[in-house]
């Protein structure tokens, strides 16, 4: 494990945990055995990590969000602040279910935000956006907003997280970065120039 980290003195961090440079973590988060956090990850107060979840680099987790066994977020995702993962589908406290965690990869760059729900098994496409308080009960595309119980899509954003808006060619351009992107068979690319 790197020495180079912060931990609050309230931060709890169980046996076996890989914990990257420059990771901060904060007031009350409970990292459980054997987690992995890349470089840089953000880890606010009051966070569960259970045990074997990975985090890659610079991922951003927001105050009261318990992220459990069986969730995967790569490079760069954000997750507002109370927002809820899930790992069993049909959960009954008289059954045991330990054997059945549901796996949910949320790909690079994705944001989810405050309060919203990922039924798990369910996949958040790379830098896809998930608004504020909604209920995710399929995979999500790449660059997909999505919004609403059930969450639906409502359109396309930037990897800065513009909407895009395409043209008659299938082109957007972010208005901040002027990246441009591609839509083609309801899927969206960023075209390299
Ligand atoms: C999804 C989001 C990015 C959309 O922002 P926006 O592009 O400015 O969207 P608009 O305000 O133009 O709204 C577009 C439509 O979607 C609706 N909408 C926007 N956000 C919504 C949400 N979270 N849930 C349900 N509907 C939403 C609006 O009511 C509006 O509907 P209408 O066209 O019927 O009036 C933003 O609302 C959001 O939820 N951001 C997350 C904030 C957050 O959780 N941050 C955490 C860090 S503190």
């Amino acid at each position: 494990m790197s020495e180079d980290f912060f931990a609050h003195p309230t931060a709890v961090i169980d046996k076996g945990c890989e914990i990257a440079k420059g990771v901060k973590i904060w007031h009350f988060s409970h990292l459980m055995p054997n987690c992995k956090i890349g470089e840089r990850c953000n880890i606010g107060q009051n966070v569960v990590i259970s045990p074997d979840v990975i985090l890659g680099t610079n991922v951003k987790v927001q105050n009261n969000v318990s992220i459990y066994t069986g969730v995967i977020c790569e490079d760069d995702v954000f997750l507002g602040p109370s927002m809820v993962f899930t790992n069993v589908i049909n959960p009954r406290s008289a059954v045991n279910r330990k054997a059945e965690y549901a796996k949910t990869t949320v790909k690079k760059g994705a944001s989810i935000g405050a309060n919203a729900t990922i039924v798990c098994g369910n996949d958040i496409g790379k830098y896809a956006f998930i608004g504020a308080g909604a209920v995710v009960t399929k995979t999500i595309p790449d660059y997909a907003l999505v919004v609403g119980n059930p969450a639906k899509q409502i359109g396309w954003v930037s990897e800065y997280g513009h909407k895009l808006q395409f043209d008659e060619q299938g082109i957007a351009q972010c208005p901040e970065t002027k990246e441009k992107y591609q839509i083609k068979n309801n899927a969206v690319i960023k075209i390299d120039e």
